[in-house]
């Protein structure tokens, strides 16, 4: 098993994670200025549920003994013209970060490291949830054509998401 090959994945999930919360604040600041609070609170909560991944990471990390490596975090954009646009680049993203975690998955099969391998199956299914809460929004802007009461409506239902952590088998 070449363990800096796993180390070096992970930590570079670990960043992909952090750069997701980045990313969903930025959003989450984009809907205020656009004065869409239940839009912001939606982004607010998965920005926070982005921590809870990334910490998940650094958690398993420290626990298999290898070294956390806290990388730069890119600067994530600052508009992205309307609600629409920018739930099509949440869908993009989340379909990314499905495919950085099965790439994972593939090198911890190489690398026949088996606890790496399940601990992914967790966000293997999380990222099915993932694309799907936000393609149901995309949905939704699609079909209504995201603008007027329509997106007044749908910014009412954003605003009940919370984010509470889930609770951990350990
Ligand atoms: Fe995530
Ligand atoms: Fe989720």
């Amino acid at each position: 098993m070449d363990k800096k090959r796993i180390e070096k994945e992970l930590n570079s999930q670990l960043n992909n994670e952090f750069f997701s919360s980045y990313l969903y604040l930025a959003m989450a600041a984009y809907c205020d200025s656009i004065s869409l609070p239940g839009f912001a609170n939606w982004m607010r909560s998965q920005a926070q549920e982005e921590l809870f991944h990334a910490m998940k990471f650094y958690d398993y990390i420290l626990e298999r003994g290898f070294k956390v490596d806290l990388l730069k975090i890119d600067q994530p954009e600052k508009e992205w013209g309307s609600p629409l646009n920018m739930f099509e680049e949440v869908l993009k993203h989340e379909q990314f970060i499905t495919e950085s975690i099965n790439n994972l998955v593939n090198v911890a099969e190489e690398e026949k490291d088996h606890a790496t391998r399940i601990f992914l199956e967790w966000f293997v299914s999380e990222q099915v949830e993932e694309e799907a809460s936000a393609d149901a929004v995309l949905q939704k802007l699609r079909l209504t054509g995201g603008q007027g009461s329509a997106l007044f409506m749908i910014d009412k239902e954003l605003s009940t998401r919370t984010f509470t952590p889930p609770a951990t088998n350990e």
